[in-house]
């Protein structure tokens, strides 16, 4: 019998696969450190988000017919999770403002737009991109925007959103980074979607949507 034909074991190529799983983990945790290194407020965390975190983030996420939006990818946990959700790639567009990470994005997921920019122009940004996003999945560390630009970023992201889209945002903190006053005053609903506490540090996501004569009056 040749090598070829000879039966394969599972256990020979397990280790194989989970080696090289851990390798990648390890290339993007190194990733990470040594670009919080660099400019540690806007990347915001020295590891990449836990799994179960990117689990909850694209939980409502489907592969509907429109784009998916995302800011801040890093090294794509959730860009991960959202093509296991049947996302297809090119129906992504990955807003990333750190050079080394668009850089990997790139590599990553050929098909997708990366757009080399910061997320709190959008507006300008995305301006020759369709409107038919239908998510907005964001990583970015808007604790420490000041509050001027969270706000932008979702004023920003909603000038792009469908009716019937939302944004995904988790935080480190205790509530949603924006005050209700805010939020209300411009016609956003913000419901949390739950905490990971798994995730280090322990995360909140939340879902923020119009509110419902917002839209009527938007129409
Ligand atoms: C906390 S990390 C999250 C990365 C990834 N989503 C994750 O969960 O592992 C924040 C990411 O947002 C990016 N970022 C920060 N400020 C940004 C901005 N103004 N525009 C675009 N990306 C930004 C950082 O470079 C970094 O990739």
């Amino acid at each position: 019998m040749s090598p070829a034909s000879l039966p394969q074991t599972p256990s020979k190529s397990v280790p194989l696969a989970s080696s090289a799983t851990a390798y990648s983990r390890l290339r993007d945790l190194w990733a990470f450190l040594h670009t919080w290194l660099r400019s540690p407020a806007r990347v915001g965390a020295i590891a990449p988000s836990s799994a179960a975190l990117a689990r909850l983030m694209t939980s409502e996420v489907c592969a509907a017919p429109g784009r998916v939006l995302e800011l801040g990818p890093g090294t794509g946990v959730f860009t991960r999770a959202l093509l296991e959700r049947g996302v297809a790639e090119e129906n992504l567009i990955l807003v990333e403002a750190a050079p080394e990470f668009a850089a990997l994005l790139e590599r990553r997921f050929p098909a997708a737009q990366v757009l080399r920019a910061d997320a709190r122009q959008l507006p300008r940004r995305l301006a020759r991109v369709d409107s038919g996003v239908s998510a907005v999945v964001s990583g970015l560390p808007l604790r420490n925007l000041s509050r001027r630009h969270r706000l932008a970023v979702l004023l920003g992201a909603f000038g792009h959103l469908s009716a019937d889209g939302a944004f995904y945002q988790f935080t480190y903190g205790a509530r949603f980074p924006l005050p209700r006053s805010w939020t209300d005053r411009h016609g956003f609903k913000v419901q949390r979607l739950g905490r990971v506490y798994g995730n280090l540090p322990p995360a909140t996501v939340y879902r923020v949507t119009r509110r419902a004569a917002s839209r009527w009056i938007g129409a």
